[in-house]
């Protein structure tokens, strides 16, 4: 039994309101559906990051390279690779060696495949473990610049004080002079937004709803998923978005290995998700106190999307 799983479930589930950490959404059936997610026309998110990187590679390739003798290229949980292949086409195979981390050897293993497929003269060195554990271990001499990716709006899945502290982090483990490329989902007008996260095929809603068929596999559980609604919000002065699961009757679930009963009320919500969306004033407070420094910015066409290019001091 996953036991960090099952304590967040306890917990979350007891908490009022009851909520659950989206990071539980990817399990193999999670990962798929995120695909599926990433494929669709309503998530604007993938076509804009890939349109930044194919439409401005070597204006981005430049200047993450600028100022830097010997690169090592690292990115966060690279997913199935698409965007970053886009970026790696670009970039001087011999001056570099790229380093995806990622928690899920299986996904590592998968994009191994696809970058040996499709570029088999960049040198992959897939380092599996927790962001902060692998890049902490890192050994790096002092000529090399670490080049970090954390793409995807992946930063978007934290509140606004874990993100605050996740940069703080992820700076702690970088030396001056390395940068960080991340991609950001910019404030926009909830008609683009919500679609995004309300798709017509009910693959988010699916996606959602897993996270509960995942705790009756794993934790024994006995939710009756098709008496939970994916309820997707998005609110255009803050800038999030967010999911919950709302219970559609008056329910109890049981938990077999947590041992315990869950009372859910008829219209009750488990929150599940937030996304939140950027502008450079939030991303500023975000990453204050932190040594970083933003230098440059790239936007899509559609200005929906930015890639921000960080500096440590
Ligand atoms: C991974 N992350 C950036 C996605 C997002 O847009 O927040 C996860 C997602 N949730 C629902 N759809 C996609």
């Amino acid at each position: 039994m996953n036991e960090e799983f099952a304590r967040e479930v306890k917990e979350g589930l007891s908490a009022k309101p009851k909520y659950l950490s989206s990071k539980w959404f990817y399990d193999e059936i999670g990962d798929q559906l995120f695909v599926n997610i990433m494929n669709m026309p309503e998530y604007y998110l993938t076509d804009a990051e890939f349109e930044i990187f194919s439409e401005q590679t070597t204006e981005i390739v430049r200047a993450l390279t600028e100022d830097v003798s010997k690169m090592a290229l690292y990115e966060l949980g690279a997913g199935d690779g698409t965007k970053t292949i886009e970026l790696l086409k670009s970039m001087n195979s011999n001056e570099f060696v790229y380093h995806p981390i990622d928690i899920s050897q299986n996904a590592l293993d998968n994009l191994k495949v696809r970058l040996h497929n499709e570029l088999p003269e960049i040198e992959a060195k897939p380092l599996q473990g927790e962001y902060f554990q692998v890049l902490d271990s890192l050994s790096v001499d002092n000529a090399t610049n670490k080049v970090i990716l954390f793409l995807g709006s992946n930063l978007g899945n934290m509140y606004d004080d874990v993100a605050k502290e996740f940069m703080g982090q992820l700076a702690q483990s970088m030396q001056s002079g390395d940068k960080l490329l991340l991609g950001l989902d910019k404030i926009k007008s909830v008609d683009v937004v919500l679609p995004a996260y309300n798709d017509k095929q009910g693959y988010t809603r699916d996606f959602n709803l897993n996270l509960l068929s995942r705790i009756n596999k794993e934790l024994d559980g006995d939710f009756d998923v098709a008496s939970f609604q994916h309820v997707p919000k998005y609110d255009e002065e803050s800038g999030i978005a967010s999911s919950a699961l709302v219970s559609s009757k008056k329910q109890k679930v049981n938990i077999g290995k947590i041992s315990k009963t869950f009372h859910f009320e008829e219209g009750e919500p488990i929150h599940t998700e937030i996304s939140r969306k950027y502008d450079l004033q939030i991303l500023d407070k975000v990453i204050e106190g932190s040594g970083l420094r933003i230098i440059r910015e790239f936007n899509d066409s559609r200005k929906y999307f930015m890639n921000v290019l960080l500096i440590k001091s």
